[in-house]
């Protein structure tokens, strides 16, 4: 079969819109015809060199759409089911996937490769195979991935809309609600508004903080988190420590949540100068693996207790937090239709990106053609 896609050849290269080869699905695999993929910051790092994958690759790793074929000894789906991907596999019975952390799957080691679990390929060019970018390659008419990748949602939901679920919403919302585990009342600080950043907004407000203070040098994000949650918003970072020292009475926020495109050590020093004793800084965004990036003074995490941790997919379990986050979005606690700023073809996704890059788009979604 034959699949239209945006794949990078190398790093500082647009994305190049071609045609694949695409294999049919192997044991525990199934084909998916993708409806919709959202315009994340971490394809834009493969693209920027800031994480360097194994080259060509397929990308797009938010995705959602309806199944076509399935392989033999899948039975969890089935040809017309519509499914959100998760940009993490689950196995379900590593370490980490028994013991409720399936957010770190042992799957997930080969997200950068985009081979599927097996370690083979399904996508193709002239004899050469390309992985997709966290096992999926969702900027692509069709793909085979894994079904440890696709989580099954009813068939009336919009998939345009939902597609969010994939990464940007338990990405953020978890950060919050999760790995800062937010608790009713508490002064929330979130650094970086963009498609990730706005759902940790949602996260912290509906976990019940009292101040959600979010900080983007750009007012179209500002206004956008103060629609969705937010309290109180901030151009920089000096000014939203200042004002939650007035806000908790000299105290600082309970938790801070790094959500920046690229994080840096300058917010990450601003985000634990501002939490409280025994505070936490969540960091989500990411930057270069390869480089040291943060440097930071020990005995302020010392004496003072405070705690600076990860977070991936907002630390939750996708098979449970997913779901969950379309059960909130029907019940309307969670916006996803005022999240996406623009649509684009699948030819626009070098547009869309420049758009993230411009700071125009909470979020962009691609609308694959059919
Ligand atoms: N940990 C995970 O599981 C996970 C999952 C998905 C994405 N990510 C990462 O999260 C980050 C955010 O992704 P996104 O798609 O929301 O990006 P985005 O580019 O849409 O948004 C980033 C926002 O940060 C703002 N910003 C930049 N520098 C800032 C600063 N110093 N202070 C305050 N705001 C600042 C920008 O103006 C922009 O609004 C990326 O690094 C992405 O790779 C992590
Ligand atoms: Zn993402
Ligand atoms: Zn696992």
């Amino acid at each position: 079969m034959k699949t239209r896609a945006a794949i990078l050849r190398d790093v500082h290269q647009p994305f190049e819109i071609v045609e694949l080869d695409l294999d049919e699905p192997k044991a525990g695999e199934v084909l998916i015809r993708f409806t919709a993929a959202g315009l994340c910051h971490s394809d834009e790092h493969l693209r920027h060199g800031d994480i360097v994958p194994r080259f060509p690759i397929v990308g797009g790793h938010e995705g959602a759409g309806v199944i076509e074929a399935v392989g033999p000894g899948v039975t969890r789906l089935q040809p017309g089911d519509h499914v959100i991907c998760s940009f993490l596999p689950v196995c379900g019975h590593c370490r980490w996937c028994s013991t409720g952390h399936s957010n770190l799957c042992d799957q997930g080691a080969t997200i950068l490769d985009g081979c599927l679990p097996d370690g083979t390929y399904r996508f193709h060019s002239d004899g050469e195979d390309l992985g997709g970018m966290c096992m999926l390659g969702t900027f692509s008419e069709r793909a085979v991935i894994s079904e440890n990748s696709a989580i099954k949602v009813d068939s009336d939901l919009p998939l345009e809309k939902v597609v969010l679920i994939g990464c940007g919403v338990p990405t953020g919302w978890g950060s919050s609600v999760h790995a800062a585990a937010t608790e009713p009342g508490d002064t929330i600080a979130i650094y970086g508004i963009g498609g990730i950043g706005i759902n940790s907004v949602q996260g912290a407000a509906l976990a019940g903080a009292r101040n959600v203070v979010a900080i983007d040098p750009l007012p179209n994000k500002r206004e956008a988190a103060e629609q969705l949650g937010a309290t109180h918003s901030c151009e920089t970072a000096e000014e939203a420590h200042d004002l939650i020292q007035q806000l908790t009475n000299g105290v600082g926020a309970d938790k801070a949540i790094i959500t920046v495109g690229v994080v840096d050590s300058a917010v990450v020093s601003n985000a634990v100068g501002t939490i409280r004793k025994g505070g936490t800084v969540v960091i989500t965004g990411l930057a270069d693996p390869t480089k040291t990036n943060i440097e930071l003074n020990s005995a302020m995490l010392t004496l003072f207790e405070k705690t600076v941790k990860g977070s991936l997919f907002g630390s939750g379990d996708p098979f449970h937090d997913i779901p969950k986050m379309v059960e909130l979005y029907q019940a309307g606690d969670l916006k996803l239709d005022e999240l996406i700023t623009k649509t684009y073809t699948l030819d626009e996704v070098n547009e869309g990106y420049q758009d993230m890059l411009d700071g125009k788009n909470v979020r962009g979604v691609i609308l694959l053609e059919h």
